[in-house]
């Protein structure tokens, strides 16, 4: 029986697993707790040793071992006969396709804060969101060959922010968003707008790399942007640039086409919402480039800002 129940909840943590729920434990909380315990248990046995090469056979020894083990047998050995049923847990090639996570807008994901962090508290107010963070394995980009959690950079009393997909290699092992060589576009098209990018927030929807720079899942999205959507509230900037598909999608709730999104004003968290290239595609399709400055002189023009004068 206990070995029936233990069986079960077993499969029920693998399929939370499957629908992408890594983090049951929350202790004190009894389902959570005896899910942790079967999930302990699983640990130990796939911990156990390698079986030990077979010593040879010393019929003496062989003799006692055997009466030794008899009567322990016995003692365990089942009252019945009967053998025991398979689990009442379907095979899991009759799951269902786990659900796809609901794609939901940052501004549908919590009601705008009723009080606003002041210029001066921004700074720290970041900074406890940071220590929330901690070494964060709230999602399997944890166990995917992080380096370093890429918090953000820049000013936390920006008026313009950036937002990107999510680390790449440098960034990974710099802990800073946009290091990388589509980081240094991104500085020049900061400075083409006439601001240096010690005056802009820049952060990504994923904290952590994503291995080989593929695109986020979306589990590992919604379990990180639970933080960015903090940040946007705490920095208030008047105008959000989301570089890129990915990070249209995630803070608008909406799956589009870049040029669908490209070219018009949307709103974030309060913030005036602008989507552009990408600067790692802008790297690729440099023909792309007088686009994405149209955009840019979108938020210009939104922020009054002056074209800088050359030289
Ligand atoms: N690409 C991104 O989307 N973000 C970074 O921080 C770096 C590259």
């Amino acid at each position: 029986m206990a070995g029936e129940a233990e069986q079960q909840l077993r499969a029920y943590v693998e399929y939370f697993r499957d629908m992408g729920v890594y983090d049951l434990y929350r202790r004190g909380e009894p389902v959570f707790d005896a899910i942790a315990v079967a999930e302990t248990e699983t640990v130990v046995e796939a911990e156990a040793p390698a079986p030990v090469v077979a010593a040879p056979v010393v019929p003496e020894i062989a003799q006692v071992a055997a009466e030794i083990v008899a009567p322990i047998r016995q003692a365990v050995a089942p009252t019945s006969p009967t053998p025991v049923p398979p689990p009442a847990f379907p095979p899991s090639r009759d799951f269902a396709e786990p659900p796809i996570p609901k794609l939901v807008s940052f501004d549908n994901l919590a009601p705008l804060p009723e009080v606003r962090v002041a210029p001066a508290e921004k700074y720290t107010a970041l900074e406890v969101i940071r220590e929330e963070i901690g070494d964060c394995t709230r999602c399997p980009l944890a166990y995917a060959g992080r380096h370093k959690i890429v918090f953000a950079d820049g000013d936390p009393n920006a008026r313009l922010m950036f937002v990107g997909e999510g680390p790449g290699a440098d960034e990974d092992m710099q802990g800073l968003p946009f290091v990388g060589k589509a980081g240094q576009l991104l500085n020049n098209m900061i400075g083409a707008m006439g601001l240096k990018r010690e005056q802009v927030y820049i952060a990504n929807i994923v904290k952590c790399r994503p291995p080989g720079n593929r695109v986020p899942e979306p589990v590992e999205a919604n379990t990180c942007t639970q933080f960015l959507l903090r940040q946007i509230d705490i920095v208030q900037p008047e105008v959000i640039v989301a570089l890129g598909s990915t990070a249209a999608t995630y803070l608008m709730g909406v799956k589009r086409s870049l040029s669908g999104l490209r070219g018009s004003w949307h709103t974030c968290r309060g913030s005036k919402l602008l989507v552009t290239y990408h600067p790692a595609f802008l790297l690729r399709d440099p023909r792309q480039k007088g686009e994405a400055w149209k955009d840019l002189q979108m938020a210009m023009k939104e922020l009054g800002l002056k074209m800088p004068s050359k030289g």
